[in-house]
């Protein structure tokens, strides 16, 4: 499991922190991006997470920790009916709206100021709901920053969240996902799903060459056991 107790200046977190409002281009797309906001340009991960995923054409889709809108801009551009995308940052909220605007999908995409599904009252059931997780381990008392909590979630205390309430809010028929990496404590979230009655099934994964070797990223479904 990758180690959050290393100094916090060392992480890969503080070296992604941009400090002002900047363009960035991925996938031959130019992207808003806030200070205080996870950076698709920063990290693979964003990118390879997109590459596996399949987005219900005609249905609806949630994203939690929707980060610059990426994904949620991403859905709304391949034809999803209705986009909604979460975040606990405010600032990443507002990036995801602002990313909606540059791409003409503001009517489609409804960015939500919320801790996972705490504030979606007047959402729609969702034919997907995805996330892709803040999956390093920290230790549950550790003090984090916004940007922080883009990477890293203290105790898995939201994972444990995710997995029992997703279901809550699918339409029927479907589906729960969830995207982690090699850096993600997989036996501690298997555990979590298990105790929900639930497991991890992996659909999809890809290997990307990172600076501390390589890294696999995989596209996970949520089901009852
Ligand atoms: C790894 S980043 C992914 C960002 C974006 N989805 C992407 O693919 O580029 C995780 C995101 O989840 C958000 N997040 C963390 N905990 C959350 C929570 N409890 N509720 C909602 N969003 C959360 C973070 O602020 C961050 O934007």
């Amino acid at each position: 499991m990758y180690d959050y107790t290393q100094p916090l200046s060392r992480s890969e977190a503080s070296r992604a922190e941009v400090r002002q409002q900047t363009d960035i281009e991925l996938s031959g797309k130019e992207w808003t991006l806030l200070p205080d906001v996870f950076s698709p340009a920063h990290s693979k991960s964003s990118l390879a997470h997109l590459s596996l995923l399949e987005f219900p054409v005609g249905g609806t889709f949630l994203e939690i920790g929707s980060g610059i809108g990426l994904i949620a801009v991403e859905a709304a551009l391949a034809g999803c009916r209705a986009v909604y995308a979460t975040d606990l940052n405010p600032a990443a909220v507002k990036n995801t709206e602002l990313n909606a605007e540059r791409f003409g999908v503001a009517d489609r995409v409804t960015a939500v100021h919320s801790d996972l599904f705490d504030a979606l009252h007047d959402a729609p059931a969702f034919d997907v709901v995805y996330w892709h997780s803040n999956n390093v381990w920290a230790p549950p008392e550790l003090d984090l920053t916004a940007h922080e909590l883009a990477y890293v979630d203290p105790g898995y205390e939201a994972h444990r969240r995710y997995f029992r309430e997703a279901r809550n809010h699918l339409a029927p028929g479907g589906r729960v996902l969830i995207a982690l990496s090699s850096r993600a404590g997989r036996p501690e979230l298997d555990e979590l799903a298990a105790a929900d009655e639930q497991r991890l099934i992996t659909l999809d994964s890809t290997t990307v060459d990172e600076p501390e070797g390589p890294v696999v990223y995989e596209l996970l479904e949520l089901v009852t056991r």
